[in-house]
């Protein structure tokens, strides 16, 4: 058992190793682009997430301040109207540049303590403590406010979480007929959401810094109660 134990120990140790470039690039092309200088913050460090009971979830990383803006201005609704909810908001990145468009309200949901103590810092330090709102869970147990949604995806979750996002999504728009947008950044599991057949992809912007800032840009459709995005 012990064996057992060192090995899959030793694979982990292996396989963190190899994501090391990645990281450091990572980190470094977000340090670039200045959002944390400029705002003193701490967005760019990549760091390895966790739930409460100890297992790792996909971990924190976010994208360059041109990426988010390019997908949140790509999606072309009447953002008065719109929650931005972030699913898996890491340290708060996207809610911060969020905050500078009209929406309704601002919302981010972590399943990681660390990560939120240090979104919650940095959205003190932007002086926007009473307009956005962070909420410590797991995605799969959380329930959204009324009204139409706006929904930011960094890659935040496998196929399967993934799944269960889209499960109760589509019985909200069955029940709710309030529009729902998608914004899916690095959009690895986009099959899930194009399987759900309650969403259409309206545009596909290609990762200009990376390629890993592809993002897909879904509406809700009609037969699931979308009238007037
Ligand atoms: C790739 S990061 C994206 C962070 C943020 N959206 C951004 O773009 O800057 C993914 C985040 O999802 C969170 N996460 C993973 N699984 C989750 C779950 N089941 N419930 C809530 N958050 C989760 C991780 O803790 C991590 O902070």
């Amino acid at each position: 058992m012990k064996k057992v134990w060192r090995i899959r120990r030793g694979m982990q140790w292996f396989r963190g190793l190899q994501q090391l470039p990645y990281f450091w690039r990572t980190a470094r092309r977000l340090d670039r682009d200045g959002f944390d200088q400029r705002h003193g913050t701490d967005t760019s460090r990549l760091m390895r997430t966790r739930a409460a009971a100890g297992y790792l979830v996909n971990r924190y990383e976010t994208a360059g301040t041109d990426a988010i803006e390019r997908a949140i201005g790509g999606v072309g609704v009447d953002l008065s109207r719109f929650t931005f909810l972030d699913l898996g908001c890491g340290k708060g990145k996207p809610l911060l540049l969020a905050a500078g468009h009209p929406f309704r309200c601002l919302i981010g949901v972590d399943i990681s303590a660390p990560c939120l103590a240090i979104a919650r810092r940095n959205v003190e330090r932007c002086g926007l403590g009473g307009r956005i709102e962070l909420v410590h869970t797991d995605v799969t147990e959380y329930e959204a406010p009324a009204g139409p949604l706006f929904i930011y995806l960094f890659n935040p979750f496998p196929a399967r979480i993934l799944g269960l996002v889209l499960d109760r999504l589509v019985a909200r728009l069955v029940r709710e007929r309030e529009p729902i947008a998608i914004v899916y950044m690095n959009p690895e599991h986009a099959d899930v959401i194009d399987r759900s057949g309650c969403f259409r992809c309206v545009s596909d912007l290609p990762g200009e810094a990376s390629p890993y800032e592809r993002t897909l840009v879904y509406v809700s459709t009609d037969p699931c109660g979308t009238a007037g995005h």
